[in-house]
Parts: C-alpha cells; structure tokens; sequence
C-alpha cells in the first residue's frame, strides 16, 4: 500500500474508512491453494468478510463458498457464485432458511445433529427435493491449540454417537448422507499444529467409513491462520500438502481419484490480510497519567466481539510512514462504554487531531464482527483497490423496515407498555 493512498481514500470518501486491496486477496488464495493436497476444493468462508466484491476474487481464484446463513447466500450470489458452490453450514438452522437455500439452488448442507439432518431432509422432501448431507462431526482432541470449536459444545455430533446409533444419521427421503465435515479449531497456533488437527480428523472419517457411513465427501475444515488487527503476515505451511497427501494416501486411498472427494475451508487466511482500517485521530489527552489518543472509529467498526472480550483486542499501529513517533497510548473509541478501546498501551503515531492511523490485517472479522448498530453511527466506506486503482467503494447501511401489525395474535397487543392480564 502505497504511505499517501489512505489520506487520498479519506479525502474522498470520508473518515474512518475500510481499505481493501483485491490482489492480496488473490495472492492469498493461490498460495493457500498451492500448499494444500491436489485436486482438494477450498471453500471461502463468508463470515470472515461477506462483501461481494472479496467474494467475486476468490470466486475466480477457484474457491467455492461456505455460507451460514441466507444473508450470505445472497451476498455469494452477488459474487456470482450459483446455489451448487455453495456449503450451508451452521448450527440451529430453521426450516424457513434451509427452504430459501434449496429454492436459491444450494444442494450441499453440513448437518449439526440427527434433528438437523431431520429439519433439512423434511425441508427437502417438501420441494420434491433431495439434499446432500455431510455429518459434522467432534471427534477426539487433537491436543492443538488455537481457538477450539470441537468438545462439548454446541457443534456437530461426537463420532461415538454416530457409531452408536447408525441409523440416526442415514439416508431419509429428501436427504442422503454424502460425507463428514470436521471444523475441530480454528486459528491454529503453528502448522504442527494443524497438522496434528487434520490427521485427528482423517483417522476419524477413516473409522466413520470402515463402519459403513458413506464418504464421498469429506470436508477437513481449517484453522489456517492469519494475524489479525496487528502487523505481519500470514503463516506459510511448507509440510503441509506432503503430511496431507502422505496421511490421505495411507487412509484414504482412493481420494486422488475423488473418493472421496477432499475439501477445506478458510476464512481469515484468505482475506484477513488485504484490508486495513484507515481512522483519523479525534483528540490526545492525558488522563490520570495516561495517554489516550481518540480516534472516529470503534468496536462498532472493528472488534466488537473483542470488546465482549471474545477475541483478541486489536493492536493499534502507525500509518505507513508516520511522521511522528510512537508513545504508549490508548486507543479508544468514540462510543460511550469503556469497552471501547482498539488498544490498551500500545504504540502509537499520533501527535494530535487529524492524524491518520491505519489499523493492518482486518479485512476479516472486521466490520462483520462489529457492534455496528452500537450508537447508532454510520459504518465506514469500504474501498476496494488494485494497486492504487479504486475499483468500487460502499456503505453498509442499517434501516428499519416497518412491519405489518394488523395481523392476529393470539395476545392482545398493547401499545401503553401495560401488560396484558
Ligand atoms: C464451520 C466453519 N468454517 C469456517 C470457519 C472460518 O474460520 P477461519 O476464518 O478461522 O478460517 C469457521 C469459523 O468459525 C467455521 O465455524
């Protein structure tokens, strides 16, 4: 990025701003793809960052989409990715959005529990159709470390339950039982790591198999990391396609012909690195000794589930080139909670108002993740550049839509806040 392209961005179309640069994203997709088996699939996971114009790059770059949701059904759609691309994934999904997917093409669900696989199958069978199922599976721990999404927990079933009970998880009228999917951990904490992950999955869909469930697909998910809100750069994984192929090859022999058919999934790997968010400093005091630099963008642009203390806060950094030097300050927000804090002692490059701070690596969880209707202040252009191109800009714009109240409820509805006896 170019030291004078923010300033440049700010100046058209006002501050604070999201910056994105589409070749990164590119880069980061070749290169994730060239260190994972051949011939596997890559899913895009939209969560990281649904905006369309990211997703029409990674489109190109060979991914397909994992979505969890109809909003980002729609925005794969826009990215002009058809139904069929696309893997709905998700916990606690309802009838209502499972029908809109198959009416909008998916044909490809992960089902959490022998209810999801239920609520989908019937779903299905209601249009006349049949959808293709993959079993999320927990199998054992690993023992890697990174943020877990397997154990008790909410998601996916535990593999001895699907070998227990067998026929909980087979085929029904509307659904049949292609394959597993795994997402054990994501943001794995080195490539040992991630290793040690798949290879836990792997012998875990090779027992799943040999007991009779069908694996035509089967989903390895991710945990490929990627700095976030901080500098540096994304982690490479050299041993990763050999350990894979080798390990596919010992337990699954057949997946070089596509049986099964191997996949993985990544979201902040892909994007994570091309965006950056580009503030302007507000106010510097000193408060009861310490330093707080006030800038115009929050944890309802960036990190709102750091606030929450969910992830990581964000590191606050200098703008490329910044003219003057770093003091330990506080970077804080313009919300009105003490939660709202982008770094807490961290370097920064800021003399007084009007100075541009860049916050590096945000293009995922960014403003996706954020507490974006928190105070009601409007959302940050996002800008999207090749080079110093700028190839399209937007706005997130939340609105109320009314709804119809004549409608009969079985209580009666009372506007004075009275509650009805
Ligand atoms: C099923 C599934 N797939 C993909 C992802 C994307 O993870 P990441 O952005 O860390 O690659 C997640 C993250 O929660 C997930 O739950």
């Amino acid at each position: 990025m170019s030291d004078d392209l923010p300033r440049h961005l700010l100046a058209a179309f006002g501050s604070p701003l999201y910056l994105y640069r589409l070749d990164a994203a590119e880069d980061a997709a070749h290169s994730l793809r060239g260190q994972l088996p051949r011939g596997a699939a890559l899913y895009y996971s939209l969560k990281a960052n649904p905006h369309p114009a990211l997703g029409e790059v990674l489109r190109a770059g060979g991914c397909r989409a994992e979505i969890s949701s109809t909003g980002e059904l729609a925005a794969a759609l826009e990215a002009g990715w058809a139904g069929e691309d696309c893997l709905y994934t998700g916990p606690a999904k309802t009838a209502g959005e499972v029908a809109q997917a198959l009416g909008r093409g998916v044909r490809r669900f992960s089902v959490e529990s022998a209810a999801d696989l239920d609520r989908v199958a019937r779903t299905a069978a209601a249009q006349g159709r049949t959808a293709e199922c993959l079993l999320r599976i927990n199998s054992a721990r690993s023992g890697a470390s990174g943020l877990r999404m397997s154990g008790p927990s909410k998601f996916g079933v535990h593999e001895a339950d699907v070998l227990a009970r067998p026929e909980r998880f087979a085929d029904r009228p509307g659904a049949r039982v292609v394959g597993a999917h795994y997402f054990p951990i994501s943001t794995a904490r080195s490539e040992d790591a991630l290793i040690a992950e798949f290879t836990a999955s792997i012998e875990s869909a090779r027992r799943l198999r040999d007991a009779g469930l069908p694996l035509a697909h089967l989903d390895l998910g991710g945990g490929f990391a990627a700095p976030y809100a901080e500098p540096g750069e994304r982690p490479h994984y050299p041993r990763l396609r050999e350990a894979l192929e080798t390990l596919l090859s010992s337990r699954l022999p057949g997946w070089r012909d596509g049986l099964p058919a191997v996949a993985f999934e990544s979201g902040r790997h892909l994007v994570g690195g091309c965006g950056a968010l580009v503030c302007t400093v507000a106010e510097v005091k000193e408060n009861e000794g310490g330093r707080f630099v006030l800038v115009d963008s929050g944890i309802h642009h960036l990190g709102g589930m750091a606030g929450l203390g969910r992830l990581v806060r964000p590191a606050a950094t200098p703008e490329p080139g910044a003219a003057h030097p770093a003091l330990t300050s506080h970077l804080v927000g313009p919300l009105c909670t003490p939660a709202d804090v982008l770094g807490s002692k961290v370097p920064v490059c800021a003399a007084g108002p009007g100075d541009v701070l860049v916050v590096p690596n945000t293009g995922a969880y960014g403003l996706t993740a954020s507490l974006l209707g928190f105070l009601s202040r409007p959302a940050p252009a996002e800008v999207f550049v090749r080079g110093r191109t700028v190839v399209s800009a937007s706005r997130l714009t939340l609105s109320r839509t009314p709804l119809d109240t004549g409608v009969d409820l079985p209580v009666p509805v009372t506007t004075t806040g009275d509650v009805p006896a």
